[in-house]
């Protein structure tokens, strides 16, 4: 289960990552917002996070304007790893490198054929399982 956030910036772009996962038959939770009027981002990267940390979603896509506010309070949450992404190279980095376990995407900054390109790399590529890795986020919690 993905669990899903955005605010005004990304509400556009989220409706095309939407219809993309919905082609792919994943499922995801959509914790909003609903519509492209002004609201507060943070509320709804918190509402999507404490999903994932609850267990309820394995993963999570977040969108405003630029990806950037959405990492900053994803980031707040132990256990929760965001990642800004605006290019294929570092979707699949982060995946296998960083374990990342929260794509935040920019809807002015990503296009929406780039953006599902990033979300479909995102969503596919397992981490390493290596142990320098495994070492370096551990000691990211530290
Ligand atoms: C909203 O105008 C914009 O600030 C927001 O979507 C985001 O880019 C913040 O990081």
């Amino acid at each position: 289960m993905i669990a899903l956030g955005c605010d005004h910036g990304g509400y556009s772009l989220m409706q095309v990552v939407k219809a993309h996962l919905d082609k792919r038959g994943l499922s995801y939770r959509d914790f909003g917002t609903f519509s492209s009027e002004s609201v507060d981002y943070p509320d709804f990267a918190k509402k999507a996070c404490e999903a994932i940390l609850s267990g309820e979603c394995d993963k999570g896509i977040l969108i405003c304007g630029t990806g950037i506010g959405m990492s900053m309070t994803a980031n707040k949450f132990r256990g929760i790893r965001a990642a800004v992404v605006s290019d294929c190279f570092s979707a699949e980095a982060t995946r296998s490198h960083n374990d990342a376990n929260v794509l935040c995407m920019g809807e002015r900054t990503v296009g929406p054929g780039l953006a599902t390109m990033i979300t479909d790399i995102f969503l596919d590529t397992p981490f390493s399982d290596e142990e320098r890795h495994k070492r370096r986020i551990a000691k990211i919690e530290d």
